[in-house]
């Protein structure tokens, strides 16, 4: 890049899209490539955990520069847990939600390193466990849609408007049951919808989507996701697009559906007061990374982490307007030139001198509580 400034040369433009090319060549090719089952089987470093993310890599190669959107980050969902992922806008929920499922879009977008280790069942319902980040693309059918579904934010973009919602949801038992009868398919269907609380399923199952109320189409979207028995929900702001009493009712059936499914759920949201009432779990992340990971007891009571004490004292009250929540003062650093440094340390009130030089690594302070903070650990106290 030349000095002093955030503008590209044709020069440094050019070598970019070259190395970019070569990357993005080598990935592509290992995506699409033809493999035996056993390359991308795994183990599970602990066989009570359904999902363990290790050190995970997700960039986007971009004209400007590798956009490092996930930047190693590692955390498990254990079985029947919900595990609340949190962090202002851009710090890579997302892409992290996204590469579980092996969403995100290339050629641009790539998993460039790390593993998703997935506890998925056989069909004579025996634990196998797969590699997520290794599975050819050709292959993925094998757990997404079928062992972990996706509920997203907007259920109008993922809901085709051509089609009626009874359509839409026969076709998901079609793909898990290619032998379903349609009456056997349609009863399927009618008994999603009434499973998760629609009153008059008959009816929401002949209408077409713009037919029906945001939380109604949430509720679809649910219905959706649950057709094919997951044992994991990745919920990316479920809730954001509802007003407050539907946000609440979508919870509770989340909630119980999880009881239902005996599942677990990975739920992202920029909320807090979500997360407090939702999660056993939460992961804290900034900036593509993950700064602190604990019991939901451990983040709300002990936060240690100043980017996480910032985002409770951020908490938007009967005093203040929700304008106020992440207003920790200060920027991130530009996700394509990451500094060696703590990224926080441009608007963290707790620099030591230690926090000039390498990045913090990862602390544990009781056997769930983790924080990546120069402040913590034996060295802190002889650096400080
Ligand atoms: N297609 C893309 N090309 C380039 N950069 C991208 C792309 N998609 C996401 N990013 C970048 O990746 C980073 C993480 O984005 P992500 O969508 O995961 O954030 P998020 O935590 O989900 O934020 P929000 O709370 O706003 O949904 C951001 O810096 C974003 O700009
Ligand atoms: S490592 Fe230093 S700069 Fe970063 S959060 Fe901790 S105290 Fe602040
Ligand atoms: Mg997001």
């Amino acid at each position: 890049m030349s000095k002093n400034s955030n503008h590209l040369s044709g020069k440094e433009v050019r070598e970019i899209a070259k190395q970019n090319k070569k990357i993005i060549k080598c990935l592509e090719a290992y995506k699409n490539r033809k493999a035996e089952e056993s390359e991308y089987l795994a183990h599970m470093s602990d066989p009570n955990n359904i999902l363990e993310i290790d050190n995970l890599h997700t960039y986007f190669f971009t004209e400007q520069g590798v956009v490092k959107a996930v930047n190693g980050v590692s955390f498990n969902i254990p079985k029947n847990a919900t595990v609340g992922v949190v962090g202002e806008s851009g710090c890579g929920k997302s892409v992290t939600s996204m590469s579980v499922m092996r969403l995100i879009q290339g050629p641009a977008g790539q998993i460039y390193a790390g593993s998703i280790r997935f506890n998925a069942k056989d069909k004579a319902g025996f634990e196998k466990a797969y590699d997520i980040a290794k599975i050819p693309i050709s292959d993925i059918h094998k757990i997404r849609g079928d062992q972990i579904a996706m509920i997203f934010q907007e259920p109008m973009t993922s809901l085709n408007p051509v089609f009626t919602i009874g359509q839409q949801l026969d076709e998901v038992t079609f793909i898990h049951n290619p032998n379903a009868t349609k009456e056997e398919a349609k009863a399927k269907s009618i008994e999603m919808l009434d499973l998760v609380g629609i009153a008059i399923p008959e009816r929401v199952y002949n209408s077409y989507p713009h037919e029906l109320s945001g939380g109604m189409r949430q509720r679809v979207m649910i219905s959706m996701a649950l057709a094919s028995d997951p044992r994991l929900i990745i919920a990316d702001e479920p809730t954001t697009a509802l007003d407050v009493t539907i946000q609440a009712q979508i919870l509770d059936l989340l909630r119980e559906l999880k009881t239902k499914i005996d599942g677990s759920i990975m739920l992202i949201t920029h909320d807090l007061g979500i997360i407090a009432e939702m999660a056993d779990y939460v992961v804290v992340m900034y900036a593509g990374r993950v700064i602190e990971k604990g019991t939901v007891r451990e983040i709300f009571h002990n936060p240690l982490h100043p980017y996480t004490i910032g985002l409770q004292k951020s908490k938007p009250t009967l005093e203040s307007d929700s304008e106020t929540l992440f207003n920790i003062p200060g920027n991130v650093p530009n996700p394509i030139n990451m500094p060696n440094y703590c990224y926080f340390r441009e608007r963290c009130s707790k620099c030591i001198k230690k926090c000039s030089g390498d990045y913090p690594g990862m602390i544990q302070v009781s056997p769930t509580h983790f924080v990546a903070c120069h402040l913590y650990g034996e060295e802190a106290e002889s650096n400080g």
